[in-house]
Parts: C-alpha cells; sequence; structure tokens
C-alpha cells in the first residue's frame, strides 16, 4: 500500500480529526520552539498537516498567521478545508513543494520524518522554500551509523492494525551534519528532546529514541558559521562546524 493510502484510511482520517489540534494535544518537546518562531503575518508552511490541526494549535499561539498546509492524502486535506476554510490546504508530496524558493517564513513538519526514509530529500525541499525557518521533529540516536528501519503497525483505534508504515530512527551525527551542509549554511541550529519509549508495534522492538525537535534558521550565501544551540538534547554530537 502507498503511503496516501496508509494515512488516507478510516481510521488515520478519524483520528487526526479528533487529536493534534489543540495546544494541550502537543508532546511537551513540540511546546518549545513553535510559539517562539511565529509571529503576526508570517508565512507558515505545514508539510504534512493531516486534517489541518496544526493551524488551529499556530493560530492559538499567534492568530495572525498566513498558513498554508500540504498533505498528500486527499482524504486528509479534503477534511482540513471543510475544517477550516479560513486556511489554505493543498494536495501535495513533500518531495516536490509546488513553492519558489524563500516563500514562507516558517515551514513546518512534525509526525512525518518518523515513517519516512528520505527525510533528507523533503528537508533539503523544506529548507528551499523557507526564507527564516525550519521546525521538524525526527528520532535520533547516537552512534547507529546511519538509520535503522522498522515496521510500525499503527493501532489508532488500540485494537487492529490500521496502518503499517515505515519506523525510522537517523544517526543523531548524520542529520546535523547534513543540515550543516544545507545551502546556503544555516545561521543557526538549535534542537531540544528527550529520550522515551518507542510505541511497542514497532516491530523488531526499539528500546528508548531521542524525540528531537530541530530548529534550522536559513543563513545567507557566503554567511558566517552556523551557531549551535544542542545543550538542551541528552546527546553528544561530533559534528565539524567549519
Ligand atoms: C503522522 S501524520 C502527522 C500529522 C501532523 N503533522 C501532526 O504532527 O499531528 C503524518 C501525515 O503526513 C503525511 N505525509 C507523509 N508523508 C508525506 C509526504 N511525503 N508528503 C506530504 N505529506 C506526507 C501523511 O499523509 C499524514 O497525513
Amino acid at each position: 500500500m502507498s503511503t496516501a493510502q496508509e494515512w488516507s484510511n478510516q481510521s488515520a482520517i478519524d483520528f487526526y480529526s479528533q487529536n493534534r489540534h489543540e495546544i494541550s494535544d502537543l508532546y511537551a518537546s513540540e511546546k518549545i520552539f513553535l510559539p517562539r518562531v511565529l509571529f503576526p503575518g508570517a508565512m507558515v508552511l505545514d508539510v504534512g498537516c493531516a486534517s489541518g490541526g496544526f493551524f488551529n494549535i499556530m493560530r492559538s499561539y499567534e492568530p495572525h498567521i498566513e498558513y498554508t498546509g500540504v498533505d498528500l492524502s486527499e482524504r486528509a486535506v479534503a477534511l482540513a478545508e471543510e475544517r477550516y476554510p479560513e486556511a489554505k490546504f493543498m494536495v501535495t508530496e513533500g518531495f516536490g513543494l509546488p513553492f519558489d524558493d524563500n516563500t514562507f517564513d516558517v515551514v513546518h513538519c512534525t509526525s512525518v520524518f518518523n515513517n519516512e526514509p528520505n527525510y533528507q530529500e523533503m528537508l533539503k525541499e523544506m529548507y528551499r522554500v523557507s526564507n527564516r525557518f525550519v521546525l521538524v521533529d525526527i528520532r535520533l540516536l547516537k552512534g547507529i551509523g546511519n538509520q535503522l528501519e522498522s515496521v510500525y503497525d499503527i493501532q489508532f483505534n488500540g485494537q487492529n492494525v490500521e496502518a503499517t508504515v515505515p519506523y525510522v530512527v537517523n544517526d543523531a551525527d548524520e542529520v546535523a551534519n547534513f543540515i550543516l551542509q544545507l545551502e546556503p549554511k544555516p545561521k543557526a541550529l538549535r534542537g531540544t528532546g528527550y529520550f522515551h519509549q518507542v510505541a511497542k508495534e514497532v516491530e523488531p522492538p526499539h528500546n528508548e529514541v531521542c524525540m528531537t525537535m530541530l530548529l534550522i534558521q536559513k543563513g545567507v550565501l557566503e554567511g558566517g558559521p552556523t551557531t549551535l544551540d544542542l545543550e538542551d538534547l541528552p546527546i553528544e554530537f561530533s559534528i565539524s562546524n567549519s
């Protein structure tokens, strides 16, 4: 089954209709950077927006934003449009965003990279269309080489297996080094997060992984070195920041 089909099944649609629309639905790590990057008039792109819950969350922090949500699930986008007619939504793949370079002040993407083996291509696209901030979450571990991929049988209703998607954990140094090599070189890279148990439906079973929010601030050509602020993460990074 394709990713779009997995995320369009009835239980996924129901889950994201009923959850992730309020600030109180956010994980602790998601509440740190988001309110800091939103400002009046900010043009915001939300990649993997499902039924648009983050529009409501973001406008609770800052009512005057220009929000666009994109998702590859037609069903999710139809629901989002119905629920939030005051926002813009589009059916689009995160790998080829139909926007010019530097269009958005904030590009946001949560709960997508943990199911996406090729986070790099999507992140490059998000960085390209941002003129300031890219805010993403990603699961990290130190010293795993490249990437761990397992299978996640998501049980939205707590009983049946409703959707099977990859479960992806990335190598902390690989991710940080990849970000530091984006062009133009980022002005800043900040992180926050904590180790947390992985859902029990992931096969083969995992121990804890670092649930990480990364805030990338876009730089300019010929800009200086990247400011690093990763002290809030329980991981020691080995990265080259020249
Ligand atoms: C787990 S939900 C997360 C929804 C929301 N961002 C949140 O944090 O609650 C993942 C969503 O991302 C969408 N998605 C997954 N891969 C995508 C891609 N390559 N391009 C666009 N949307 C994608 C899925 O269709 C699904 O609606």
